[in-house]
């Protein structure tokens, strides 16, 4: 095929997540076609920087040959076999246990595994609410989420997400899901300092928790620095106040690391930036840097003795997919996680975020479209504003982030826009002239856009 009939064919054939499909005619989406480091080209050639590393997992960027060694190593050795009850293989064995030891410091105690992140939070979920069943308090099967929040387009973590176009086509959602307030610092009506931020809404959980009868409650779902939802980053109080709200009212805790997981946030795992020990972890997207696709749900000891121990016969994991723990998949996770520990991800997302968000806050003292800057490690959002002073957001679908995206595009750098977000999530192993380039690209396309 060339290069015409391919961009055709697209738009006939393919139904883009997220996407409506005269939308793609209208504007066809860009073609990537080769990744290099942390470079990609589009299929006319022309090369960029991924600022957003895929979508927020090829954290050890592209072209690594170790991973694509143990991907071929494991094709040649067993392509397949199942995990199921009766059979399992190496490579899930190896790598449930590398998992399980990585988070040691969390306190996790078993794994299984799914094909990303929505596997990651429906199998959290359901998990969630077996224990409460297998613990004799079969009535706590509900769940909160935090309003801006996402866990993925499966049925349960559609019905978590904050962003109702994710819900509103696919209603009536499951049971028994409700909300609670993000503490995003820059939107509020509560407090414009951050500890006392942290404090209201950690408060706002627990009255909706109680609000509900704790003795429904199964679960609290949220991801350590919100990603999708604007890469909001919670008060350093607000992580370890729930916590304690959560033991408080006998309520599970489960942290959706699926785009912190691995160092992104700028320590190995989101809560351990937080300093908090979670029931439940989901992890996906940077476990295979993206080179294949894997998701997996960890939890902790009181979860897995409450299965272990359990005399009725309900304790077998009545969850699981043909491909939870794919060997090809377990394979490169074996590898990509023993890099993320030897080349610090972590150390360098902190590092490069650091420098990115100087960058960045540069912009917003520059660009009267920019109201706010914020971000943690190597994930950044830039929130564009019809009004600085106010804050007021520009209508739903008028918003320049489009344009603001496509100029930096030009540029050389692919940033993400996301309603009135651009996000930024370049591989963790970027260096500083490479996150100059994207800042350098996003400068010169808000000039443009603006002018
Ligand atoms: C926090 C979080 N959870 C879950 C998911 C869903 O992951 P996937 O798209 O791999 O199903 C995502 C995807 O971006 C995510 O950001």
């Amino acid at each position: 095929m060339n290069i015409d009939s391919v961009k055709a064919a697209n738009a006939k054939f393919i139904w883009h997540p997220m996407a409506h499909p005269r939308a793609m005619e209208k504007s066809p989406p860009t073609i990537i076609a080769r990744g290099e480091g942390v470079f990609v080209y589009d299929i006319d050639g022309k090369k960029l920087v991924d600022g957003m590393g895929g979508l927020w997992n090829v954290n050890l960027g592209y072209g690594r040959p170790e991973i694509k060694r143990a991907i071929m190593d494991q094709l040649d050795e067993l392509p397949f076999y199942s995990a199921f009850r009766g059979t399992t293989h190496p490579r899930a064995i190896e790598l449930s246990r590398r998992l399980i030891e990585m988070t040691s410091i969390e306190g996790m105690s078993r794994v299984t595994f799914g094909s990303g992140g929505s596997d990651a939070t429906e199998t959290a979920l359901k998990i969630a609410r077996q224990y409460w069943k297998l613990a004799g308090q079969p009535q706590k099967y509900k769940f909160i989420s935090l309003r801006q929040g996402y866990h993925g387009t499966h049925f349960g973590g559609a019905s978590l997400s904050g962003n109702s176009a994710h819900r509103s086509s696919y209603e009536p959602m499951l049971q028994g899901c409700y909300q609670v307030e993000v503490p995003w610092l820059y939107r509020n009506p509560y407090a414009q300092d951050a500890a006392r931020l942290g404090e209201i809404c950690a408060d706002l959980l627990e009255r909706e928790i109680k609000s509900q009868d704790p003795a429904t409650v199964a679960a609290f779902i949220a991801e350590p620095v919100l990603g999708v939802g604007g890469v909001i980053v919670p008060p350093t109080n607000y992580w370890p106040l729930v916590r304690q709200v959560c033991d408080r009212n006998n309520v599970l805790l489960v942290a959706d690391e699926v785009i912190t997981g691995f160092g992104r946030s700028g320590s190995l795992f989101g809560v351990r930036g937080w300093g908090v020990r979670p029931d439940i972890m989901c992890l996906a997207k940077g476990i295979t840097s993206g080179y294949v696709p894997l998701g997996a749900t960890l939890v902790n000891e009181r979860i897995a003795n409450a299965y272990v121990g359990d005399e009725s016969g309900s304790g077998a994991l009545m969850h699981g997919y043909t491909y939870s723990g794919h060997p090809v998949a377990c394979a490169a996770a074996l590898v990509c996680t023993e890099l993320a520990v030897k080349e610090d991800l972590a150390g360098n997302a902190a590092r490069q975020g650091a420098y990115l968000m100087s960058r960045l806050e540069s912009l917003e003292k520059r660009f009267k479209l920019v109201g706010d800057v914020r971000g943690k490690g190597l994930m950044a959002c830039v929130e564009t504003v019809a009004d600085k002073k106010t804050r007021a957001s520009f209508a739903r679908g008028s918003e320049p982030t489009g344009k603001i995206a496509a100029a930096a595009y030009r540029r050389g750098a692919v940033v993400r826009n996301s309603g009135s977000n651009i996000i930024i999530s370049p591989p963790l192993v970027i260096g500083q002239q490479e996150i100059d380039l994207i800042a350098d690209a996003l400068e010169g396309a808000l000039a443009e856009v603006e002018a």
